[in-house]
């Protein structure tokens, strides 16, 4: 039985124009690749994508560096199979995993990074802190997690536009990210070292790039 969650557009019959509406509406692929620079991975390293939706981040994970190993993770079905889609129009050999919403499947130390977009907005504040918990298992000692989602809103325009997107949307797992407490969730789940690396305006509000140390 999986987790209640929350659909990528609030709604499962607007999921068939997420990829539409997302590349429209906001600068997707120039956020995803800088995600991917700043994540600077190396050859053969093995990387989650946690929520990876319709398989974006993950395919432009793989033209970049063929040589590591990819992996996405999520729990919408209708997602992942847009992403399955995706996936073997470009024959690409990224692997899909769906996820129940709670434990991730993997041992202890299993992934050098793991990298998320637009995920954590979706989440309560406890499955935030679960969830958290779970990428910080999951990694490797040395290992390390390169996320993008909504921050703090850098000036009142920015404000404004997200309040608007959590009218549309809602407020309760959006009070995190514009409250500015997405780092010290992340601390509390275990990660000892946050930092916000990058703030970007956005038709949406603040898009602020996450770092975590595992240790
Ligand atoms: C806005 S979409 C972003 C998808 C993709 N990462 C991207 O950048 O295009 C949010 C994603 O979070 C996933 N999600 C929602 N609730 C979740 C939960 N409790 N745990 C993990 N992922 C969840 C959704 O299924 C969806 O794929």
């Amino acid at each position: 039985m999986s987790s209640p969650f929350i659909p990528a557009l609030k709604y499962h019959f607007l999921t068939p124009i997420y990829d539409w509406f997302i590349a429209l509406t906001l600068p997707e692929i120039t956020v995803k690749k800088q995600l991917i620079r700043q994540a600077n991975i190396k050859k053969a390293e093995k990387v989650l994508d946690y929520g990876c939706g319709t398989g974006t981040l993950l395919l432009l994970l793989e033209e970049l560096h063929p040589d590591c190993e990819a992996i996405g993770i999520e729990v919408d079905t209708q997602m992942l199979k847009m992403a399955q889609r995706k996936v073997a129009e470009k024959n690409s050999s990224v692997q899909l995993q769906y996820y129940e919403g709670d434990r991730l499947p993997y041992e202890t130390g299993t992934f050098d990074k793991v990298i998320s977009s637009w995920v954590f907005q979706h989440l309560t504040t406890s499955q935030k802190i679960a969830s958290f918990r779970e990428i910080h298992r999951v990694l490797k000692p040395e290992g390390e997690f390169h996320m993008a989602d909504w921050g703090k809103a850098q000036n009142a325009l920015m404000r404004s536009l997200f309040f608007v997107v959590q009218v549309i949307d809602n407020f309760y797992t959006t009070d995190d990210n514009i409250q500015g407490r997405l780092p010290s969730l992340m601390q509390e789940a275990g990660f000892p070292k946050v930092q916000i690396l990058h703030n970007q305006s956005t038709l949406f509000g603040t898009l602020s790039y996450f770092k975590a140390l595992k240790s």
